[in-house]
């Protein structure tokens, strides 16, 4: 047993002394489980995360907007390949993790079960759910586990493109014409409380939370994260001449932050049970995608295993 604590320890004092762990490395397996649960659910989110916006791929109203919604959605298909390969560093096959999505039993993010419903909403996922996206992930970029960490770094690069460009598309609607700016304000209202839910649960719900920040993966608890969101997003709507949907959202000077209102959890919960407005559709369309992809799995597996013959 003394031996076991003194690997614990061991580790624990890496940890405490901020060196990355790398897959090699010994590691608690309840540490090696966190990582996979938590950096393949990562991965599935920038997957599903294609289809809302893939759904306004045909219909973006300039060139340009296409191009842009074309590049983002491209890198999401990038981190989710990058997130993929650092889960595959910690001893689960691809195919495992691909089965584990189809199959309902891993998560991914909540806020991908919400229909896009205009235009606008391709500026409100990209302001806001990037912009949660990024606050989550610039910590990440200082995850003990070398991959992890590794692999943010690019993907905040790209993310920050993101952000901005869902910005930019607000602003150009909030100059336009009565219809586009309700148009707006509509798709802010529609997108604000999912976004907010990307956090996760308060710390006080958080069962992960605790041995989380203690292992360095989560560096901000849950609501640290969120409040920074808020006290950014409050100051940025003001350029959109918008409003956010909270009556309850103030600055409170004595704490420095914004105040802001309950967040709904009965709809998160919903909504992580399966029963949000589009869980379904999101899963059949994953599992129409690796149906009809199974004929370039086996092209490219038969050419693979020709070329290692002809070596
Ligand atoms: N959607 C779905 N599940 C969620 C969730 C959400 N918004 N928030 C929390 N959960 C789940 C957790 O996965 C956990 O369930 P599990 O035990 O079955 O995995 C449970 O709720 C309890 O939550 P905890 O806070 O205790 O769990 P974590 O410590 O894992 O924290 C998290 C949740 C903050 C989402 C953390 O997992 C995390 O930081 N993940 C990495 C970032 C990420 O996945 N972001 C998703 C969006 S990616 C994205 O937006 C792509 C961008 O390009 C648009």
């Amino acid at each position: 047993m003394s031996t076991q604590v003194s690997l614990e320890e061991r580790f624990q004092a890496r940890i405490d002394a901020e060196q990355k762990i790398e897959p090699k490395d010994w590691m608690p397996e309840a540490y090696r489980k966190t990582l996979i649960r938590q950096i393949s659910q990562h991965a599935h989110s920038e997957v599903v995360g294609m289809l809302p916006e893939g759904n306004w791929i045909t219909r973006a109203p300039s060139l340009r907007r296409k191009v842009a919604l074309l590049a983002k959605i491209q890198d999401e298909a990038g981190h989710g390949l990058y997130l993929y390969s650092a889960a595959e560093t910690l001893g689960i096959s691809r195919e495992e993790l691909y089965n584990e999505l189809l199959s309902g039993k891993a998560k991914y993010s909540s806020i991908f079960n919400y229909p896009t419903l205009t235009w606008a909403d391709m500026g409100a996922v990209g302001w806001l759910v990037d912009g949660a996206a990024i606050m989550n992930q610039v910590a990440l970029c200082k995850c003990s586990y070398g991959p992890y960490a590794r692999a943010m770094v690019r993907v905040c690069k790209e993310e920050s493109f993101h952000q901005r460009q869902g910005f930019e598309l607000l602003l150009t609607l909030s100059k336009g014409t009565p219809e586009q700016r309700a148009m707006a304000q509509d798709a802010i209202n529609r997108w604000w409380w999912p976004s907010m839910m990307m956090f996760g649960p308060n710390d006080s719900d958080s069962p992960h939370s605790a041995q989380s920040m203690r292992w360095k993966i989560k560096r901000y608890s849950n609501d640290t994260l969120r409040q920074k969101f808020v006290d950014m997003i409050a100051e940025q709507i003001k350029v959109l001449n918008m409003t956010l949907p909270d009556p309850d959202l103030r600055w409170n000077e004595e704490r420095g932050h914004y105040d802001f209102g309950a967040i709904d959890w009965t709809e998160f919960n919903e909504v992580l049970k399966g029963n949000g407005p589009c869980n379904r559709e999101r899963l059949a369309a994953r599992r129409k995608a690796w149906e009809e992809g199974a004929w370039v799995r086996e092209a490219a597996m038969a050419h693979a295993a020709k070329r290692q013959q002809s070596v």
